[in-house]
C-alpha cells in the first residue's frame, strides 16, 4: 500500500517510518504523538494496522487545524487546495505572497497547506513576531490538486472515527497518557535550535524535556524518542542521560546533501531511544539499524555497546518486510566499528 502524504514538512519522519515502527508492538491501543508534525508516524502506523485509535497533537495550531480537518472533512480541504492552487497561474510568486499574507493575518489552515506545499522544501520559516516568512520555491508550483486529493482523502479513510486532534503543550499531552498507549515523540532538533526554534514556530528546553521523560518512566508509560543524531562522526546536539536508562537505536537515514557534495560517505544517522519498559517488551538492545530499499541490515557496534546482544527489529524477521545482510563493508561505511554476526 502506498502510505499517502499531503503535508510537505521539514524534517518529515516519513522516509524512517517502516524502521521506527519495527520498535513498537505488534499492536497496541492507542498512538499518542505530542509534536505531531506531518503525522508521518500515525500515518504510517494506521497503514500497518498496529494500533486502534490515535491521537495527534501539535502547538502549532493552524497545523493541528489543518491535520483535524485533512482527516474529518476531506472534501471540503481539497476543494480549496485545488482553488487556491489553480489561481496562481498568471503570477504565481506574487500569488504566494498574497496567500501568505493572508494566512498570516487569518492563521487559516487551508492556507497553510498550499504554503507547504509551495514553499522552498517544506520548509516553514517564523520572524520574531511569529509570522510565517518562508518564500516560495521558484521552480515548483506544488502538488497536483489531483495528486493532493488522493492524499487527502488516503489519510481520511485511515484515521478518520479513531483520531483525537490537539494543540496543546506537549507536557499536557504527557500528563494524560496511560499505561496502554505508545508515545512517539520527535521534539524540535536541539542541536540545530536549542529553545527558540524559527523552523517550527517553538522550541523546547532540554532540563524540561529530561525531567518529562524521567517522569514518563515513572509511570511505566511506554514511548519512543527521536533525537537528533550524527553525521559520520559529528554528533548533533545533546545526548539524552544514561539516568533515563534508554536504548538507543541508531537509523540510517541517507547519504548527507554536503557530504555527497563533497564527494565523501558520510551518512546520517539519526537516534531513536526506547523507553524501559518498551525496550523490555519489544526485546531490543542498542543496534544501528540499516535500511536500504528492499532490504534491512541491523547491526550492532560493539565498542559503544559492549555486552549488548544483537537484535533483529520486528520488520526484519522471517517473512517481514525486508532481508537481513550482515556486510563489514557496508557497515564500515557507516564510521561505525565492525560488526558482530548476529546469533539470535
Ligand atoms: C520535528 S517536528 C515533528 C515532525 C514529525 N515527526 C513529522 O514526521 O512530520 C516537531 C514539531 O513539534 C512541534 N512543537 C514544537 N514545540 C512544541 C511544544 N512545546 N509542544 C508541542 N508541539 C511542539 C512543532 O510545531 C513541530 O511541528
Amino acid at each position: 500500500m502506498r502510505v499517502p502524504h499531503p503535508i510537505q514538512y521539514q524534517g518529515s519522519k516519513r522516509n524512517l517510518a517502516s524502521a521506527i515502527l519495527c520498535y513498537v508492538p505488534g499492536r497496541f491501543s492507542r498512538l499518542v504523538e505530542p509534536f505531531a508534525g506531518s503525522d508521518a508516524i500515525s500515518i504510517a502506523c494506521a497503514a500497518k494496522g498496529k494500533a486502534n485509535s490515535y491521537w495527534i497533537n501539535d502547538l502549532n495550531r493552524p497545523l493541528a487545524e489543518l491535520l483535524g480537518l485533512i482527516i474529518n472533512c476531506p472534501s471540503e480541504v481539497a476543494n480549496s487546495y485545488q482553488k487556491i492552487w489553480n489561481q496562481q497561474h498568471g503570477d504565481s510568486i506574487e500569488h504566494y505572497y498574497r496567500v501568505r499574507e493572508n494566512f498570516n493575518r487569518t492563521r487559516d489552515p487551508r492556507l497553510f497547506l498550499y504554503l507547504l506545499a509551495r514553499c522552498v522544501k517544506g520548509s516553514v520559516r517564523y520572524n520574531s513576531d511569529g509570522l510565517l516568512n518562508q518564500s516560495p520555491d521558484k521552480r515548483r508550483h506544488g502538488t497536483k490538486p489531483e495528486t493532493m486529493r488522493e492524499n487527502i482523502f488516503g489519510v481520511s479513510m485511515l484515521l478518520k472515527g479513531k483520531t483525537l486532534i490537539s494543540s496543546l503543550e506537549y507536557k499536557d499531552v504527557l500528563l494524560n497518557v496511560n499505561e496502554d498507549d505508545v508515545v512517539y515523540m520527535d521534539p524540535p532538533y536541539q542541536g540545530v535550535c536549542g529553545d527558540k526554534d524559527s523552523r517550527y514556530f517553538t522550541g523546547i528546553s532540554y532540563d524540561e524535556y529530561v525531567s518529562a521523560l524521567a517522569e514518563l518512566n515513572e509511570r511505566q508509560i511506554r514511548y519512543v524518542v527521536s533525537y537528533d543524531g550524527r553525521t559520520g562522526n559529528k554528533t548533533f546536539g545533546k545526548l539524552l542521560p544514561d539516568s533515563l536508562l534508554l536504548t538507543l537505536i541508531e537509523l540510517e537515514a541517507g547519504r548527507s546533501s554536503q557530504a555527497t557534495l563533497l564527494g565523501r560517505d558520510d551518512i546520517t544517522v539519526e537516534s531513536l531511544y526506547l523507553s524501559p519498559r518498551l525496550a523490555l517488551e519489544v526485546e531490543a538492545s542498542p543496534c544501528f539499524h540499516r535500511k536500504f530499499e528492499d532490504e534491512q541490515l541491523v547491526l550492532i557496534d560493539p565498542e559503544r555497546h559492549s555486552g549488548a546482544k544483537l537484535f533483529y527489529g520486528a520488520a526484519a524477521e522471517p517473512g517481514g518486510e525486508g532481508k537481513i545482510k550482515t556486510s563489514k563493508a557496508e557497515y564500515q561505511k557507516s564510521k561505525l566499528s565492525i560488526p558482530q554476526r548476529a546469533d539470535n
